[in-house]
C-alpha cells in the first residue's frame, strides 16, 4: 500500500496533543467536563487580520456581476469589502435586479441585460458569474477570452460534458478562475485538513454529509415579482441555449426545480460538501456513484426529487485509503436546519463546520487478544488496578470572535490570484472534481444506474 499523508503523521498528531499544541492564533485550550462527565478541550482557531490595511493604488480591482440576484449580489457585497475592490458593471436579465444594483452599489454603476456589454469594457478587470447554473460555462469561457478574471458560482458546469472546455480555456487564458464553493477557504477546512494530515481520526475508511431543510424557501419556492412580465424581463437571454418556450415567470425566478437551467439538489448542495471533503483530504474524487431518492412533498411542478441519498465510492489515492462516502438532502426534514460533514477514521472521527470542527477521539481500544488480555488480568491481580491518564474524549475547534468568514476568505483568494496571479484554491479542474460526482447522481437517479467516472482523467466511463 502506497504512503500515507494521513497515516504518517499520525504520531505528530498524538505528539501535539500530548503537548496540548494543536492551537491556532496563540489562543488557550481549555480543558471542560460535560454532565456527562466527558473530558472535552476547546480551542479557538484564527488567522492575522484579513488584509493589514497594505495596499498599492495600482492594486485597485474594478468587477462586475452578472446574473445580479441572490447570490451574484452577496459576491459583490464580500469582494468590496476587500480594500482597492471596486463593482462598475451589472448585468441581469430581470430588470427589478438591475434597479437594486444601482440602489446598493450607487448610481454610477453600468447595468445591461447582455453580458456581453460587461465583457466588452476594459473597466472590467474580472467578473462574477451569478447566472442560474446553466449559464455557467459559457459566460465563464466567454469572459476568459475577453481577459476578466471568474469567480464563478458553483456547480461549475450543468453538464459534466462542459467542463473539459472551461479547463482548456482557463490553461490557455492563465486567467484566475474560482468556482464558488467558499466552505472549502473555511477556518473550519483548513482545521480539519490539518487534523486529517496530522491522523487525528486514524485511518479513514468512511464520510457523511447531510442537508436538512423544511420550508418553502428552502425547498426553492421563491417569490415572482409581481412585475415579472416579458416587458421586464428578458426571456431569451434568460434561456440562451435550453429549450425554447413561452414566457414563464415560474420557470424565470423559481430555475432550481427545472432540469434545463438547474442541477438538483445534488448540484446544488452535494458540490459543497464535495469541495470540502476534497479540499480536506486531498482527493480527486470517486469513481463510482449511484443515487437514488424521490419527489415527496413538494409537488409544485419541479421536475428533480426533494430527498436524494448519493453514494460514492473512492479508490485509494497517494493521500487518502480506499473509504466511502454517503450523502443525503431532505427538503421535508422535521429536524429542519441540519447540514454537517463527518470523516470517520479507525481511530475517531470529526464533524467539520465552517467555523467548528469537533473532533471525537476513542479511548485506547482495548485488545481482544485474549493473551494479552490474561495477562493484564494478572498484573492487576498483583499490583491493583492502576489508572490511566486520558485523552479527551471530545475537542472542539472554534473560529475566533470577528473571523470574516469563509465567504471573505475565498474572495480574497481569487481576488489575489486576479491581483498577483497567483494560482488560486478553487480552479477549473478542482471546480469539476466537485461538480462531476454531483451532477453524476442526477445521471445515475434519472437513468437508474451506476455511473463510472475516472476523477484523474476527468471523464466518464
Ligand atoms: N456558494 C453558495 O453558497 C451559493 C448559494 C446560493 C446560490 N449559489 C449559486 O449561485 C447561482 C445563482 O443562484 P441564486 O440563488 O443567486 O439565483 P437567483 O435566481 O437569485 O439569481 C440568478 C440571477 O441570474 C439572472 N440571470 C439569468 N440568466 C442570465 C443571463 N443570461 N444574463 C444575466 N443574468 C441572468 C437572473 O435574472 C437572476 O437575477 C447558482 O448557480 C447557485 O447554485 C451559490
Amino acid at each position: 500500500m502506497k504512503k500515507r499523508g494521513a497515516r504518517q503523521n499520525r504520531r505528530s498528531f498524538l505528539g501535539s496533543m500530548a503537548r496540548g499544541t494543536v492551537i491556532v492564533a496563540g489562543a488557550p485550550t481549555i480543558l471542560t467536563e460535560s454532565r456527562t462527565g466527558a473530558r472535552r478541550t476547546e480551542t479557538l482557531i484564527g488567522r492575522p487580520a484579513p488584509h493589514g490595511g497594505r495596499r498599492s493604488p495600482n492594486d485597485n480591482i474594478q468587477i462586475a456581476v452578472i446574473g445580479a440576484g441572490g447570490m451574484g449580489s452577496a459576491n459583490v457585497n464580500t469582494a468590496i469589502r476587500i480594500p482597492g475592490v471596486e463593482v462598475v458593471a451589472a448585468c441581469d436579465c430581470y430588470d427589478g435586479r438591475l434597479l437594486e444594483a444601482k440602489e446598493r452599489w450607487g448610481e454610477q454603476v453600468f447595468t445591461t441585460r447582455d453580458y456581453r456589454e460587461v465583457l466588452a469594457r476594459d473597466d472590467v478587470d474580472a467578473v462574477i458569474v451569478g447566472t442560474p447554473d446553466h449559464w455557467h460555462k459559457q459566460i465563464s469561457v466567454d469572459a476568459m477570452r475577453a481577459g476578466k478574471g471568474v469567480y464563478c458560482e458553483k456547480p461549475m458546469v450543468h453538464r459534466i460534458e462542459e467542463g473539459a472546455e472551461v479547463i482548456k480555456v482557463q490553461g490557455e487564458t492563465g486567467q484566475a478562475f474560482q468556482v464558488g464553493s467558499q466552505g472549502m477557504s473555511s477556518l473550519g477546512n483548513e482545521k480539519a485538513r490539518e487534523l486529517y494530515l496530522d491522523g487525528a481520526i486514524g485511518e479513514l475508511n468512511y464520510a457523511e454529509g447531510f442537508w436538512a431543510r423544511n420550508s418553502p424557501i428552502g425547498a426553492w419556492q421563491y417569490a415572482i415579482p409581481e412585475d415579472a412580465s416579458p416587458e421586464t424581463c428578458d426571456w431569451d437571454a434568460f434561456v440562451g441555449n435550453a429549450t425554447k418556450r413561452p414566457f414563464d415567470p415560474v420557470r424565470m425566478f423559481r430555475w432550481r426545480n427545472y432540469r434545463d437551467y438547474g442541477t438538483g439538489v445534488s448540484g446544488d448542495l452535494f458540490v459543497h460538501l464535495f469541495s470540502s471533503l476534497h479540499f480536506i483530504v486531498g482527493s480527486s474524487g470517486p469513481n463510482r456513484i449511484s443515487a437514488t431518492g424521490g419527489l415527496r412533498y413538494w409537488k409544485d411542478g419541479r421536475e428533480v426529487p426533494d430527498v436524494l441519498l448519493g453514494m460514492f465510492d473512492y479508490p485509494e489515492a497517494p493521500s487518502h485509503p480506499a473509504f466511502n462516502l454517503s450523502l443525503r438532502v431532505n427538503f421535508v426534514d422535521g429536524t429542519s436546519g441540519t447540514t454537517y460533514l463527518r470523516l470517520v477514521g479507525s481511530e475517531g472521527a470529526m464533524d467539520v463546520e465552517w467555523t467548528r470542527v469537533t473532533l471525537r477521539r476513542n479511548k485506547l481500544v482495548a485488545a481482544d487478544d485474549v493473551f494479552a488480555q490474561a495477562k493484564g488480568e494478572e498484573l492487576e491481580m498483583l499490583h491493583g488496578e492502576r489508572k490511566q491518564m486520558l485523552p479527551p474524549a471530545e475537542s472542539v475547534y472554534l473560529a475566533e470572535n470577528d473571523y470574516w468568514g469563509a465567504h471573505y476568505d475565498h474572495h480574497l483568494n481569487w481576488l489575489t490570484g486576479v491581483r498577483e496571479g497567483k494560482p488560486v484554491v478553487e480552479d477549473a479542474v478542482f471546480g469539476l472534481r466537485a461538480a462531476a460526482p454531483a451532477l453524476a447522481c442526477n445521471n445515475s437517479y434519472f437513468e437508474d444506474r451506476i455511473v463510472k467516472w475516472d476523477p484523474e482523467k476527468l471523464s466518464l466511463m
